[in-house]
């Protein structure tokens, strides 16, 4: 850190009028002072340091210090990841729930939360899905008050990756970018297909290539640029890192992280005020790089601070796939160290992160709120999702199957009461993967058309059901 920084400017068009910027004596970085904060940044990130009421800078989780809101994702000093902050005295002054209430029904409702500049530019109609109570599922798994959050029905590409590739491309688009990309399991692939298809981004999408037939179709429709690797994901993830460094693409869960990563708050703020602005007691929530979870953590405690919501007591719960449980297996054997799973097998393909980016941090939230995780084989995958299909009327890919099957695990060992609120976040719609579950739903009765070939149909025992 340079002693003497040169002051260059003080204040600027659009910026707050308490923000100074400096820079070095060699002209290379720049500091900027805002509220008081110092933060230290390049020259050539001077553009975009716009400042909000709200969101105020990045910050590194591990030492606390603060960077300015560029397409950077890790600490300089020590690696740890950024993450976007906020002036909570502004946000907490500037909303309320009857302001919440009265605006459109998308995760946008909670834009002074997320980590934007300017408007919404990307999945205005993304979020505000379903919170169903779900009394039949609710009996079947012996429990009193149970909700199921629904991001298979979200818009537009049916996953809960729609969030965080709304908030990535709005930044994309205000930090100048015209080419996003990223590293997926399947989901994040059509997520940031569909939506960079809508924005008029270029995009590429780079997956293994032994994705279900769907997750592939469902990202080549958009004319995005699908490359397959021929390995797992840690290794397209590798790859992923190299090209973003060399090209300078935005890539939403690489140099873009810290605001993708966000975009996951929503599914916590909806759950908040679709449950009459309460936290829920009990939330279990599936993991392949376990930012989800942390992010529905940040939400219910982001929603007391600013006043949405009463703090009261909250756990969160993990669920992973046998195949490959790196995170639920480290919970389980006590401690934080997360062992890679080199080379994951589990039909819960969505899931399959050997190398969890954010396994610590979710570890830390599971143990800070009294949670634990669990995981589940292939046959309870599919048990889960229909379970979840026959009692609930409602289709989840593998993911969900994760989901139901390890709540189900927790409830029965006791680790989740059966008596207080829980609600279970479905991630993703069925038709995703179905050929993980093709074969285990029986096949359509066959007969002539008529009636006798009907009735005599109806004789015939019924189909059993799980
Ligand atoms: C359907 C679905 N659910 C859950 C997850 C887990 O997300 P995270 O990496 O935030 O743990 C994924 C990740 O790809 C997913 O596709
Ligand atoms: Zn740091």
């Amino acid at each position: 850190m340079p002693r003497q920084p040169v002051r260059i400017k003080s204040g600027r068009p659009g910026a707050n009028s308490r923000s100074k910027y400096f820079l070095d004596k060699d002209g290379e970085s720049v500091f900027w002072q805002h509220n008081s904060q110092l933060l230290v940044g390049r020259k050539s990130n001077m553009p975009t340091m716009n400042i909000t009421p709200f969101f105020s800078h990045l910050q590194c989780r591990e030492c606390g210090r603060q960077y300015p809101k560029d397409a950077i994702h890790v600490c300089e000093f020590d690696f740890g990841p950024l993450e976007a902050a906020y002036d909570y005295a502004a946000v907490a002054k500037a909303i309320s729930r009857s302001k919440i209430e009265a605006r459109p029904k998308s995760m946008w409702r909670y834009r002074e939360l997320l980590p934007i500049d300017g408007e919404p530019q990307v999945g205005k109609q993304t979020g505000f899905t379903p919170l169903v109570r779900a009394h039949r599922l609710a009996e079947r798994l012996g429990v009193k008050e149970l909700y199921i959050k629904n991001d298979a029905v979200n818009f537009p590409s049916l996953s809960f990756k729609d969030r965080v590739v709304s908030v990535a491309l709005t930044r994309a688009k205000e930090l100048g970018m015209d080419t996003v990309a990223c590293a997926s399991t399947g989901n994040l692939a059509n997520a940031v297909a569909a939506h960079a298809a809508s924005a008029g981004l270029r995009s590429f999408v780079l997956i293994p290539s032994n994705l279900e037939a769907s997750k592939v179709v469902n990202s080549l429709v958009y004319a995005t640029n699908v490359i397959g690797i021929d390995g797992p994901y840690d290794q397209v993830n590798r790859l992923c890192s190299e090209v973003a460094g060399k090209y300078g693409w935005g890539f939403v869960n690489v140099n873009l992280r810290p605001y993708y990563a966000e975009g996951s708050k929503t599914m916590g703020f909806e759950i908040v005020e679709q449950l009459g602005w309460k936290l829920p007691r009990h939330t279990v929530v599936c993991m392949a790089s376990g930012s989800l979870l942390t992010k529905i953590h940040k939400a219910y405690g982001e929603a007391a601070k600013v006043g949405l919501a009463i703090n009261t007591p909250y756990s969160i719960y993990g669920a992973q796939a046998a195949g490959c449980s790196p995170i639920s297996t480290a919970i389980k054997n006590n401690t934080e160290t997360v062992r890679p799973v080199p080379n994951p097998q589990t039909i819960a393909k969505s899931l399959s992160i050997g190398t969890p980016a954010d396994g610590y941090y979710a570890i830390r939230a599971m143990k800070q709120t009294g949670g634990t995780a669990e995981d589940c084989t292939d046959d309870e995958i599919i048990e889960g999702i229909k379970l979840l299909a026959q009692t609930e009327g409602i289709f989840a890919e593998t993911a969900g199957g994760v989901t139901v099957a390890c709540a189900k695990k927790m409830i029965e060992s006791g680790a989740i009461p059966r008596d207080e609120s829980i609600v279970l976040c479905i991630t993703g719609y069925g038709l995703k993967t179905q050929e993980a579950i093709a074969g285990h739903v029986g096949q359509p009765a066959l007969i002539k058309p008529n009636l006798r070939a009907f009735e005599s149909l109806l004789e015939q025992p019924a189909p059993s059901s799980i």
